[in-house]
């Protein structure tokens, strides 16, 4: 699929197929104007008529004879007044679910010129072009990996988007939008990749992959011997009843100034979770495979900060291990000591996200942090308290968890933040060790947060819980790519000029 802009006039470019944005309400963008003028008043008359309401995501297309384009796809953009990044998002989507399987080869895209509100940082051609960027590459994902009959190839292999100008910064917005897209799109590879496949080595081999196909990028693998001398008992723990080895994976970009702090992202990389000897139930245990699904946001956001190389310095942590029950696994009773020095009662095996990522968190100390934010599948409750909309967010500073909001509201990849008060904290009381794995029923989200909050001390950090936003289940069963848009938004928000 070739994707370009274009800021040449749409009357003389052409084209199988014009979209335009429709508003319900509120003043028509210019391409609409001019494309009506073109057509003779068509836009105008079909909507008198009632053949088109410009109802938000609501998509039309017209078969046009004599004219630069062949037909022409009427996208709904909603009231103005309305038009969120979440509500143009929409609109965006079903532009390109309307696309991707017609009969159009070559399509002019022009919904960069359709007023979003809010503010500067939202609402600028920039943002609309990152988000058509992004929602082309993302919208047009497939995994076929697997199957041996592959798809017929799609007639649609061209779409030119049009800019007011031809300047620098709206490519660059432009192609970091593509690149978001495509980091998201690596993520759900990974993710989507059985589990039979996908285990801590082969995660491994992800990260020199990608260090050998982008010079900025270093990768760095501890295994298990390594681990055990650096006193990681905890991710050991974890890793100690499957065949498949853990793994400690670290990635260094470093495109800003080496004096500069370097954002740290720390992903969840539990390659299965079966619960180990507090064994899950078996129904829907497949989608357990996505329990490595913030490592994989790790790694598409990695992917993206090696296609546009920013100027800052990020590291990348990903505990990779396989959680499974056999005679060497870990029992519920088991007291490990962690990287950090605390002992940790292991009162549920399947708490074991926190687990592997205190020793991370500790880990990653060393690289004096700007900030730390960690991504994981961690907990059910986090469904259950936010369903599969909002990531949760946990954090030990404003300033931070702030950010991290405002990222993913620009972004369309959004997060609620959930407390971190010191009144939980006792739930995770231990009889015998320093502290215990679980809490009790209530607020399982912030009790995991505040586990993870006991090795965390020392830098500002972030919390991402992404269990009900890193998949959708169901007949639409795959890997979601989030939170990538939002990683990125924030840490290009971080980059120097
Ligand atoms: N990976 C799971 C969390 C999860 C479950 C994510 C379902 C998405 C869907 C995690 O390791 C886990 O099992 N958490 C337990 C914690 C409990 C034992 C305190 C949970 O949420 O039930
Ligand atoms: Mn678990
Ligand atoms: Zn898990």
């Amino acid at each position: 699929m070739n994707f370009s802009l274009s800021s040449k006039a749409i009357v003389s470019t052409k084209a199988d197929c014009l979209v335009i944005g429709l508003p319900e309400k509120g003043t028509w963008p210019e391409s609409t104007t001019q494309a009506d003028d073109a057509l003779g008043g068509l836009i105008k008359t079909l909507q008198k008529n009632g053949d088109i309401s410009g109802k938000n995501a609501t998509t039309r297309s017209v078969p046009l004879s004599d004219q630069p384009w062949s037909r022409l796809l009427v996208v709904g953009t909603g009231k103005d007044s309305e038009r969120t990044p979440a509500a143009y998002r929409k609109a965006l989507i079903a532009l390109v679910g309307a696309l991707k399987d017609g009969p159009s080869k070559l399509a002019l895209v022009t919904l960069a010129d359709t007023a979003v509100t809010g503010a500067d940082a939202v609402s600028s051609e920039e943002a609309r072009l990152n988000l058509i960027g992004r929602t082309l590459e993302e919208q047009l994902y497939t995994f076929t990996d697997y199957k041996s009959e592959k798809p017929t190839a799609r007639k649609l292999n061209k779409v030119l988007v049009t800019a007011s100008a031809s300047g620098k910064a709206l490519k660059d917005a432009f192609n970091l939008g593509l690149a978001t897209g495509r980091g998201m799109n690596f993520t759900r590879d990974l993710g989507n990749t059985p589990p039979n496949i996908c285990h801590p080595e082969w995660l491994a081999q992800q990260a020199k992959k990608l260090a050998k196909d982008h010079d900025c990028i270093k990768t760095e693998v501890f295994d298990e011997k390594q681990m055990e001398k650096m006193g990681m008992n905890t991710i050991l723990a974890v890793g100690k009843g499957s065949t498949q080895p853990p793994r400690l994976i670290v990635m260094e970009y470093r495109g800003g100034n080496p004096k500069d702090k370097p954002q740290v992202l720390v992903g969840k990389g539990i390659t299965f979770d079966t619960g180990g000897i507090s064994l899950k139930p078996g129904a829907g245990m497949d989608e357990m495979k996505y329990d490595m699904g913030g490592s994989a946001s790790v790694f598409g956001a990695m992917q993206v900060l090696a296609e546009t190389k920013p100027k800052i310095n990020v590291v990348a942590v990903i505990a990779a291990a396989e959680n499974m029950p056999d005679g060497g696994a870990c029992r519920p009773g088991d007291i490990v000591t962690t990287l950090s020095g605390q002992t940790v009662e292991i009162l549920n095996t399947d708490a074991e996200g926190r687990l592997v990522l205190c020793d991370a968190l500790t880990y990653v100390k060393k690289f004096d942090p700007a900030a730390v934010i960690d991504m994981a599948t961690l907990t059910g409750a986090c469904i259950v308290a936010l369903g599969h909309h909002a990531t949760g967010l946990l954090a030990n500073n404003d300033e931070l968890a702030n950010e991290l909001l405002a990222a993913g509201e620009r972004a369309d990849d959004r997060a609620w933040r959930l407390p971190l008060w010191d009144d939980y904290q006792s739930q995770l009381d231990s009889n015998f060790a320093d502290m215990q794995n679980i809490g009790d029923r209530s607020a399982g989200t912030i009790t995991a947060a505040c586990f993870l909050s006991r090795f965390a001390k020392e830098y500002r950090w972030a919390h991402l819980d992404i269990a009900g936003t890193a998949w959708q289940s169901g007949k639409a069963k795959g890997a979601s790519g989030r939170p990538v848009p939002l990683l990125v938004d924030y840490l290009m928000s971080h980059a120097g000029k």
